[in-house]
C-alpha cells in the first residue's frame, strides 16, 4: 500500500540542507534523524550520501508508515533501515546496537518548535549520552536571536503555533544552546538558510 505523505516545505528546504550536510557528514556509519515526518528528507539524503545509514524516527504511526512507503517507492529497501518509533521524551530511546556502535550524528528539522519545551531538553539529554565526543547535532528550523524574532514572518509563525498549541513556539537561540552546553555540547557553526531559518550544528565536546 502506498502510504506516502508529501511535506512541501520539503522539497523547498532539501537541497540547502544537503548543501550543510555534505560540508559536516563522514562517508560511514548512521545519522539519526528525529521526527523525519513524511520521509522525504530521509530518502532524498540516503540517495545523496549513499555512504552513510539514514535511520529516521517519528512517534507518528502515520509518519512511519510514510517513511516506509517513500523507503520502498525509491527502492531503498536494502540500504535503508525502516523508521524507529522515537518519542524524544520516551527515555531511553530503543536504539539498534547496530547504530549505537556506528551512529556519526543526530539530525532534526523543523521539530523542536512544534512540540514542548521540554523535547527539545530530552533531544539533547538523550543525544548527549548517546553521542560520544566530535560527534554531531545539527539543527534546523526557524529561531529567536536574543530572544527577538529575526522577521515578521517568524513572529506571526510563531504565534500561530502557539495558537495550535500553547506549549509551541520558536524557540531562542540562546536557550537552546543552553541546553546543549548543560549536555556537553559545543555550538559550532550557526548557519542563516532560506526563508528566515537556520542550520545548527552542534558538536560534542566531552567524552
Ligand atoms: C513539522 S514536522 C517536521 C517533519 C520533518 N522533519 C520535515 O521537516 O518535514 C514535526 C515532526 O516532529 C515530530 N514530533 C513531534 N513531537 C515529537 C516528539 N516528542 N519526539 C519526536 N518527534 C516528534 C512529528 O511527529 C512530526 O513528524
Amino acid at each position: 500500500m502506498d502510504n506516502r505523505l508529501f511535506f512541501p516545505a520539503t522539497e523547498r528546504n532539501r537541497e540547502s540542507i544537503g548543501k550543510v550536510l555534505s560540508k559536516i557528514l563522514l562517508n560511514r556509519g548512521f545519522v539519526l534523524e528525529i521526527g523525519s515526518g513524511s520521509g522525504e528528507h530521509g530518502v532524498v539524503f540516503q540517495k545523496r550520501f549513499p555512504e552513510i545509514t539514514w535511520q529516521s524516527s517519528d512517534p507518528e504511526l502515520l509518519h512511519r508508515k510514510s517513511i516506509s512507503s517513500w523507503i520502498e517507492y525509491e527502492g531503498l529497501n536494502l540500504k535503508m533501515p525502516q523508521p524507529l518509533d522515537i518519542d524524544v521524551e520516551k527515555t531511553p530511546w530503543k536504539i539498534p546496537f547496530k547504530m549505537f556502535l556506528s551512529i556519526q550524528g543526530i539530525i532534526s528539522i523543523n521539530m523542536i518548535h512544534i512540540s514542548t519545551w521540554n523535547c527539545t531538553k530530552s533531544l539533547f539529554n538523550e543525544s548527549g549520552k548517546l553521542l560520544k565526543k566530535g560527534q554531531f547535532l545539527m539543527l534546523y528550523g526557524p529561531f529567536k536571536i536574543g530572544n527577538k524574532h529575526i522577521s515578521q514572518s517568524n513572529s506571526l509563525f510563531d504565534k500561530s503555533l502557539k495558537m495550535q498549541n500553547k506549549f509551541w513556539g520558536v524557540r531562542d537561540l540562546g536557550e537552546v544552546s543552553e541546553q546543549a552546553s548543560k549536555n556537553g555540547f559545543s555550538r559550532e557553526e550557526l548557519i542563516r538558510m532560506p526563508a528566515n531559518n537556520f542550520s545548527v550544528i552542534y558538536r560534542k565536546v566531552v567524552l
